[in-house]
């Protein structure tokens, strides 16, 4: 590659990478180069389920529900925009999903949510296990109640990583993959470069995107760990459930062309990212509880992915107080594909304008105790 120069360096081609390009492209800022180990969206973002869903799982209105909430609420115009780009439809599926309870404790934890978001006066409907048996026949006749949230929808997770990879690419980002970043080059407390397994490159700004592996590319960084989740596909045709439907303990996502995925574990096995027979096992245990009727289904494949997690579980997002130009977008944990066309959005604004959004001051990365600055 040799000693290239760019006015923003993206770390990471996963899904928040890769919004976070097109959104710079789109706001007029040239010369973005992204930088991928593998492949676009090898890791996390292609596990995904690909589930929107800010209220199926909140249990206040807090700091993360509202910059969730607004993320999901961008889905809509962002799949507009990428047909128009790109020709790809990323298959937003705006069905809504069901929430069961399949115990007595569960069904006290969907009264409790069901009557503060009502109170709060969000969208969510309380149904009988017969009601909701009529809007999806496959659901356990041992459900207690269910609750509907008619705007939690899922979109086609892989689908969206290449639509974001055409646009990015029409656009005119500049995409470097099977290229790893092995550090930064800081004079001072400015950032001026990345070094990279292909060469050197100078730079003013970074955004570190790297998920879990974030917090190897400098000394101070928050502390990111991989959590693992395995997946299990499934073939369902016709399809089971129109709905995504949730549990406590699983969850069913339908895809359009009949795959069934079924998910999911939340393992610390390190950097493993393997798929394993207890994880199966009890990935499947949590399907059947959903539907009996998952037992005829063959499975297709299986998958494991690491999420990104940050020591409070919540995103870190923003500029770094002391390194300038360093920007970090890391750490989405379970809902990075829910929060991408936010994180984009509001990590882009802080790039061109210098204002950092009030939105993203919960979600500083200097909120963790700061360290001296050493680099990599
Ligand atoms: P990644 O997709 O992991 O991308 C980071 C990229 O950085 C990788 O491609 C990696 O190769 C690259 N990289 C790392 N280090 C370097 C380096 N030094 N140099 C160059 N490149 C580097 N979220 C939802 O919103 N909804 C869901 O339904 C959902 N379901 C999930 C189900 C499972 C089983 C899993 C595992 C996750 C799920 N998530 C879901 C979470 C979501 O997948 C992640 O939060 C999201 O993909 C994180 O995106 P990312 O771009 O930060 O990370
Ligand atoms: N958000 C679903 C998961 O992380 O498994």
């Amino acid at each position: 590659m040799g000693e290239i120069r760019a006015e923003v360096v993206i770390i990471g081609g996963g899904v928040i990478g890769l919004t976070i390009a097109r959104s710079l492209a789109k706001r007029g800022v040239r010369d973005v180069c992204l930088l991928e180990r593998g492949g676009l969206g090898c890791e996390a973002s292609s596990a995904a389920g690909g589930m929107l869903l800010p209220q199926v799982e909140a249990d206040a209105h807090d700091d993360f529900f509202a910059l969730a909430c607004r993320s999901r609420d961008l889905y809509p115009s962002l799949a507009v925009e990428l047909r128009e780009e790109t020709g790809i439809d990323i298959e937003l599926d705006t069905t809504g999903t069901l929430y069961l309870a399949l115990s007595e404790h569960d069904y006290e934890e969907i009264e409790q949510r069901y009557h503060w978001q009502t109170r709060a006066g969000l969208a969510v409907e309380l149904l009988t296990s017969a009601a909701a048996r009529q809007l999806e026949p496959c659901i356990s006749e041992s459900t207690f109640g269910v609750l509907l949230f008619p705007n939690d929808i899922q979109v086609e997770n892989r689908r969206l990583i290449a639509a974001l990879a055409n646009s990015v690419n029409v656009l005119g980002v500049k995409t470097v993959t099977e290229t790893t970043v092995a550090g930064l080059v800081i004079e001072g407390r400015r950032i001026t470069g990345v070094k990279t397994s292909r060469g050197d490159i100078s730079c003013q700004t970074v955004v570190i995107a790297a998920g879990t592996w974030s917090s190897f590319l400098l000394q101070s960084a928050p502390n990111i760990t991989p959590v693992r989740g395995q997946m299990v596909c499934l073939e369902s045709k016709p399809q089971l459930t129109r709905h995504v439907i949730f549990s406590p303990r699983g969850y069913l996502v339908p895809r359009q062309d009949g795959r069934l995925l079924a998910g999911s574990t939340s393992e610390n096995a390190g950097f493993a990212k393997r798929v394993t027979a207890g994880g199966i096992a009890s990935i499947l245990r949590q399907a059947l509880e959903i539907s009996p009727a998952v037992a005829n289904l063959p499975i297709a494949d299986t998958w494991a992915g690491l999420r990104p997690r940050a020591v409070d579980g919540l995103p870190v997002l923003g500029p770094c107080g002391e390194i300038d130009g360093l920007f970090y977008a890391t750490g989405h944990y379970r809902n990075g594909i829910l929060l991408a066309p936010l994180t984009a959005e509001l990590i882009s604004e802080a790039i061109v304008t210098g204002k950092t959004s009030q939105l993203l001051a919960p979600f500083s990365p200097d909120r963790f105790s700061s360290q001296p600055v050493v680099s990599v």
